[in-house]
């Protein structure tokens, strides 16, 4: 089958294209990003390569710059996406739409399933995650659009090009930092980015449709995270203190106790997702190397 990825540079791209020759299930379509907010190039890019499956990875991912530049964010997050799926059905592709837990309002003291129906899109916090769900509700709105989305937890992985939370703890503690001030009221699932793609992967090879979530197995504050990510790397004399969120700056709300559970793909008997901690050391071991690039020196 036929697979092109949008946004093949970012973190879940790179997973892809690691993972695509391991499966003769795919025929990957190598392609230089391309702007997708370039429509009539999009169309032909698309009508040309005629993939039988879209996977929409271009995203403006940056939770406090879209904060910052709305505009940006739904240009690309909303608008591009339309244009994706409206060229995805022109052609008769799958859509994949990849999604955030985040678009779950956090509300509730119990996690949430993908059937939850109730979403206020006005309760939806923070710009970036009400232009994902406005994105979904874009590739919903296509007529006769095969659609696949599915709803991501805060990813982890990618090595020398990892930017997000593992990366900078390591960061800092490279810097020389002793103390680490971490939030530890709010709860996240941490899910590691190679058993995302293994997992979408063999949705899309067993035809799954319509809206899934796919989250790591667990929960975790950053505090607790972080904590294991120390331990996990084998560094001792860095101390991670825990704080209240009202006590740290950043520009985007974030949602305090959002959870949510793989309720369709465990029904399917499709859940490969595994517990955050396991994965999670096995990332820091097997990518040692390209995250700490030097001895660590931390006494
Ligand atoms: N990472 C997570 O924790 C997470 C969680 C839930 C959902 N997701 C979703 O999963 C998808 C992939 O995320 P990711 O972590 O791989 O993000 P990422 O690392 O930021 O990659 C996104 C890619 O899209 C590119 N891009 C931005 N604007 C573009 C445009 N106009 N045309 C073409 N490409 C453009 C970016 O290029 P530049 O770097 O040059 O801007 C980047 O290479 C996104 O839809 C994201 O919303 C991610």
């Amino acid at each position: 089958m036929k697979i092109l990825l949008t946004g093949c540079a970012g973190m879940v791209g790179t997973e892809f294209t690691r993972q695509f020759p391991k499966d003769p299930a795919f025929e990957y379509l190598p392609l230089p990003e391309f702007d997708v907010t370039q429509k009539d190039n999009v169309r032909e890019i698309f009508r040309t390569l005629r993939p039988a499956v879209v996977v929409h990875l271009a995203a403006i991912t940056d939770v406090d710059g879209c904060e910052k530049n709305p505009a940006d964010c739904l240009k690309v997050n909303v608008e591009a996406t339309r244009t994706v799926a409206n060229a995805s059905q022109a052609i008769g592709a799958l859509m994949v739409y990849p999604s955030t837990f985040y678009i779950y309002p956090g509300e509730k003291d119990s996690p949430y399933d993908e059937r939850y129906d109730a979403i206020d899109p006005k309760k939806i916090v923070g710009v970036y995650s009400r232009s994902k769900w406005e994105g979904e509700e874009a590739v919903r709105s296509v007529k006769d659009l095969k659609h696949l989305i599915v709803r991501f937890g805060a990813l982890f992985g990618g090595g020398s090009r990892d930017k997000k939370f593992v990366a900078k703890v390591i960061g800092l503690v490279k810097s020389g930092q002793k103390t680490i001030q971490m939030v530890n009221d709010r709860v996240i699932q941490p899910t590691y980015v190679k058993d995302t793609v293994l997992n979408l992967m063999a949705v899309i090879r067993q035809g799954g449709a319509g809206t899934f979530n796919m989250v790591g197995k667990g929960q975790a504050t950053y505090f607790e995270y972080a904590r294991a990510i120390l331990e996990f790397s084998g560094v001792h004399g860095v101390e991670v203190v825990p704080i209240a969120s009202q006590d740290f700056k950043e520009n985007a709300p974030r949602p305090k106790n959002l959870t949510a559970v793989n309720g369709r793909l465990a029904e399917l008997g499709w859940d490969r997702m595994r517990d955050w901690k396991v994965a999670l050391k096995e990332y820091l071991e097997d990518y040692k190397e390209e995250l700490w690039n030097e001895k660590v020196r931390v006494n």
